[in-house]
């Protein structure tokens, strides 16, 4: 799973799982893969995430779109579409992680429970992750999510991914509003929210 072959078992049977730090490229992939929640990442501990979340209020846009953006090419795009002032959506709140490996899909459920209407990831181009095979990772994770999704009766299409290079700050801006128009047809997954 990690990117670096940082984590090595050592002590043979029994022994335990250790991080060369020396070697770790911090992208929390393993965090969101760890199936018995045993890792953290500094400056992205789920606890820091959930705060992000819960500082957003949920009734104070229509749709809310949550973007969880990796800090190497997708964040860079959005950062990109506002200085070449890009008309988009407002309706975005968007949540920086190193890599988009480090998402786990209990944090996707656990932003449609605090109210967005979708969610959107951005990372690289696919072969482009900054740390190897964060978003490939990610990737599979978000389709087997979407299946579950639909399962539980909320619509695959509320869960978006995007790969994007640094320089494609159009992209974002316009794969963003694509997003906003389909969440509109959709309709709200609560109800009480006024549409504007
Ligand atoms: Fe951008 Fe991994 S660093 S997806």
């Amino acid at each position: 799973m990690c990117p670096s072959n940082s984590i090595k078992l050592v002590g043979g049977k029994g022994g335990k799982a250790v991080i060369n730090t020396t070697t770790c490229l911090a992208c929390g992939t393993c965090v969101a893969s760890c199936p018995v929640d045993a890792i953290s990442q500094r400056h992205f501990t789920d606890e820091q995430l959930q705060a992000q979340l819960n500082a957003i209020d949920p009734l104070s846009t229509y749709p809310l779109i949550v973007a969880f953006l990796c800090n190497w090419c997708a964040y860079r795009a959005a950062d990109l579409a506002g200085v070449s002032r890009m008309k988009y959506t407002s309706s975005v709140r968007s949540i920086r992680v190193m890599c988009v490996g480090r998402i786990d899909p209990s944090l996707v459920l656990d932003a449609f429970r605090h109210g967005a209407d979708g969610v959107y990831i951005g990372g690289c181009i696919l072969g482009e992750c900054h740390y190897h095979s964060g978003n490939y990772r990610c990737n599979n994770r978000m389709e087997e999510l979407k299946k579950m999704l639909k399962e539980a009766g909320i619509e695959p299409d509320r869960l978006k991914t995007v790969w994007l290079s640094a320089n494609e700050g159009e992209k974002y801006a316009r794969t963003l509003e694509e997003f906003r128009r389909r969440l509109l047809e959709l309709g709200p997954i609560g109800k009480g929210r006024p549409e504007n």
